[in-house]
Parts: C-alpha cells; sequence; structure tokens
C-alpha cells in the first residue's frame, strides 16, 4: 500500500458473525478512495432504493446498532482534475461529499469509489484523489478505475495508486457480512470501453465456485454490466458472461458509476444500480449528440451531484439503497 492510501487512524475490521470478515490484508491493500456518494442497504439479497432523508437516516442508524447491519457507502466520478463550466471547482464538490459521508449518522463499514477518479490519470490528481479519501470516516475504502483513470497507460498509473492487493490488472473480491463483494474493470482500453476479458471472467468464475446460492453478491464496476446505452459506451460487451455465472445466487447487486447520473433496474435475480457523480452531470441516454459535460442553471448542480448507501442486514436477504443529493 501506497503512503497516504489508507485513512489515517483506521482501525481494524470487526469480525462479522458469519466469519466473513474482510482479512486484514485486502483492508490494507485496498484502502483508500472515493468519488459520489451513494448508501445501499443490503438485507437479505435485495437492493431498496430511495431517496435519503435525515429522518431515514437516523432510523437506519438505530436499526444497524441492533441488528448488527452492513453500511457502506459509493461515491463516484469525481473527476478530479476537470475544468470546464459544467464544474467549475470539482475538488470543492468531492469535498463536501466527503463531508456530506463523514456527518451521516452511522460510520460507514466501508466506502467504495466506483470510477474516474482522476479526470486526466495524472500522478498529482491520483496523489490529490488518495489524500482527500483519506479524510473520509471510515475504516476501509476500496476503488475501480473509470476510464478517466486509464488515459494513455491502460490503467497503470491507476495500479500504482490504488492496485495494491489486486489481481490480475485491478480487479479483487472480499467477504463481509456475509456478503461477497467482486469489484471487476471494464476501462482497461479506450478504444475497447466496456470490456472484461476472459482473464477477468475466469477469475469471477473460480472466485464464485465455492459459494453457496445463498450468499448475496455485490459487483462493483465503472462502466454499468448492462446495456444502458451501448452507442455511448454505456455497457459491457461481455458482461453476459458474468451474469451467467451469477444466475444460480438469489441476489446479486450491481453497482456502477461512468453515466454521472442514477438509473435502476431489475432483470431476474439481478438489480443494477447506476450511481450519480459528485463533479458534473451527463445528459439522459439519447439525449444529444454525445455525452458531454452538462451546464445547468445557477444554483442546480448540487441536485444532480450526490452520495450513496446501503445497507445490509443478515437476518433478511435484501440490500436497501439509498441515493442522496449533495448537500
Ligand atoms: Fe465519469
Ligand atoms: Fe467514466
Amino acid at each position: 500500500m501506497k503512503d497516504g492510501q489508507a485513512a489515517p487512524g483506521a482501525p481494524q475490521p470487526d469480525p462479522s458473525p458469519a466469519g466473513h470478515d474482510m482479512s486484514r490484508r485486502q483492508l490494507i491493500k485496498h484502502s483508500g478512495w472515493f468519488g459520489a456518494a451513494v448508501v445501499l442497504t443490503v438485507t437479505g439479497g435485495e437492493v431498496i432504493s430511495h431517496i435519503a432523508h435525515d429522518k431515514d437516516n437516523t432510523t437506519a442508524a438505530a436499526a444497524a446498532t441492533a441488528t448488527n447491519e452492513l453500511r457502506f457507502v459509493q461515491i463516484s466520478d469525481s473527476h478530479i482534475g476537470f475544468t470546464g463550466p459544467a464544474n467549475t471547482d470539482v475538488t470543492a464538490s468531492f469535498t463536501e461529499a466527503i463531508a456530506q459521508v463523514n456527518s451521516l449518522p452511522f460510520r460507514p463499514d466501508f466506502v467504495m469509489h466506483t470510477g474516474d477518479l482522476t479526470h486526466l490519470s495524472t500522478p498529482a490528481q491520483f496523489d490529490q484523489v488518495r489524500q482527500m479519501l483519506g479524510g473520509l470516516r471510515t475504516g476501509r475504502t476500496f476503488t475501480v478505475p473509470g476510464e478517466h483513470d486509464s488515459v494513455d497507460d491502460a490503467g497503470r498509473a491507476y495500479r500504482k495508486a490504488f492496485g495494491d492487493g489486486t489481481t490480475g490488472q485491478g480487479w479483487y473480491s472480499f467477504d463481509t457480512h456475509g456478503v461477497h463483494f467482486i469489484a471487476l474493470v471494464n476501462t482497461l482500453s479506450l478504444e475497447k470501453l466496456g470490456h472484461l476479458g476472459a482473464e477477468q471472467i475466469d477469475f469471477v468464475r473460480k472466485d464464485v465456485a465455492g459459494l453457496k446460492s445463498d450468499t448475496p453478491i455485490v459487483v462493483f464496476s465503472h462502466i454499468p454490466l448492462f446495456a444502458m446505452y451501448p452507442a455511448w459506451g454505456w455497457g459491457t460487451d461481455d458482461a453476459l458472461q458474468v451474469l451467467a455465472l451469477l444466475k444460480r445466487f438469489a441476489s446479486v447487486t450491481c453497482l456502477n458509476g461512468h453515466v454521472h447520473q442514477l438509473f435502476s433496474k431489475t432483470e431476474g435475480n439481478v438489480t443494477f444500480h447506476s450511481a450519480t457523480t459528485t463533479a458534473y452531470p451527463l445528459p439522459a441516454p439519447g439525449h444529444g449528440p454525445a455525452p458531454v459535460p452538462q451546464v445547468v442553471p445557477a444554483g442546480h448542480l448540487k441536485a444532480a451531484l450526490g452520495i450513496r448507501t446501503v445497507t445490509y442486514t443478515q437476518k433478511h436477504q435484501a440490500l436497501a439503497v439509498t441515493d442522496q443529493e449533495l448537500a
């Protein structure tokens, strides 16, 4: 792990009742990343999505204390280094997102940043993101790369900054609170966006082989694993091969970034949730000639940005996903 990657004073992981606690090695290696935040709740295998209010969070916090819930945060697409009228200060927006995570009425078990941490993959941008993620009030931070973290080098600078402990070209998995998490990389080539490749699919095959079918599965990736709008690169061409490997599981939740807007859909045992961004909105699928940063009227930007929280209670079989606008 690189200096500055872990949250300062990060505690050791709490053992989960089911013995699926994240290993110390996994935690250390993956500590250190963020973007737009989302809170998700897993309650026995299904994800429930709704807009969060303080009142709800307070209720959730009280329930979590009583039931040993897993609570984590997803943030995405911080695009540190972006300059343009769609957001003239993405660093300030990301700082506000981190502050919003830190002001949640509970301390998330971990925070996952689903990519486009930086805008142009420069060492200075990666270093800035790593330092900012270190300010999160959580024991563990995780990342997956976006295509903006793979500019000109197929992700090498990203992996140098955030890839310790990962497998292959940056993918990995971990378990906690009885949930199995898989973090995938589908941004390795700017010429072939939305692609996993045979090596990574084989990793998933072996990774889930020994799991019971009632194990809740959560998959993180930057680009959606469903065809949200392939003409804009909003899909993964070989995702069906991974989803086929996950078909036997009762509950699969796929959480992605990249599209800079909320979107959810369910197909059989799989629910997909696209997260919003902490940087700037993109148009709705097909609205306009290209997915370029959208300038919104003054005072409306924060409503397009946000964080997500997710909660899971072991005795139930559903994940609850809560999206919050940037306060
Ligand atoms: Fe992005
Ligand atoms: Fe992206």
